[in-house]
């Protein structure tokens, strides 16, 4: 059964096919290369997340220096700095009950892993004017063992 039409036509369908993957895979590339290299000022930024349980168990022990202004679960009360369940992918200074600073409420920040990162590398630095009395998380290891904690106890 081998005629020679039908063998041309499947072999140009697999060439087309192939071709369309090529210029897919390239058009992905194109589009999202520059977004990377652009977002990332701080070199730390579109940052992956650990689920591992060390590096979450590391970023438990982090938390320590957070834990006497924050707490984590759903509905619990503000300490001195606001509750922060549901942090990731919520407005900055939009828990309600809480008295952020003018600054926080003006940042227009959404919080995502690279706009954290960048908060708790400096958060005088990234948000000129919080009162968030906290020098800041020195090192990229350590900031992202925090975050990975974070984000699942409060985005779970
Ligand atoms: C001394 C108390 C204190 C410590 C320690 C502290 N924070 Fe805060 N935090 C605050 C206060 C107060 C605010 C509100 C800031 C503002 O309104 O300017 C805040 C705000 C935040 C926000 C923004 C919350 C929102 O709803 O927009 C995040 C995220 C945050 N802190 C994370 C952390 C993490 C993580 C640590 C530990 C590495 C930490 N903080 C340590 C007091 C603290």
């Amino acid at each position: 059964m081998s005629n020679p039409l039908s063998f041309s036509l499947s072999v140009s369908s697999r060439a087309i096919t192939r071709a369309v993957t090529r210029a897919t895979a390239l058009a992905a590339v194109l589009l999202v290369a520059p977004a990377c290299t652009l977002s990332q000022p701080a070199g730390d930024n579109g940052m992956t997340l650990a689920t591992d349980e060390a590096t979450l168990k590391r970023g438990r022990i982090l938390f320590l220096q957070c834990q006497a202004c924050h707490s984590l679960g759903d509905g619990e009360a503000h300490r001195v700095g606001p509750n922060l369940h549901g942090l990731f992918g919520r407005k900055a200074a939009s828990q309600p009950g809480f008295g952020y600073s003018e600054a926080m409420q003006q940042s227009g920040i959404v919080w995502d892993a690279a706009q954290l990162n960048e908060f708790l590398t400096m958060p005088s630095a990234k948000v000129p004017g919080t009162i968030m009395a906290f020098a800041g998380v020195a090192k990229d290891s350590d900031r992202m063992a925090l975050l990975s904690y974070l984000r699942s106890q409060t985005n779970p």
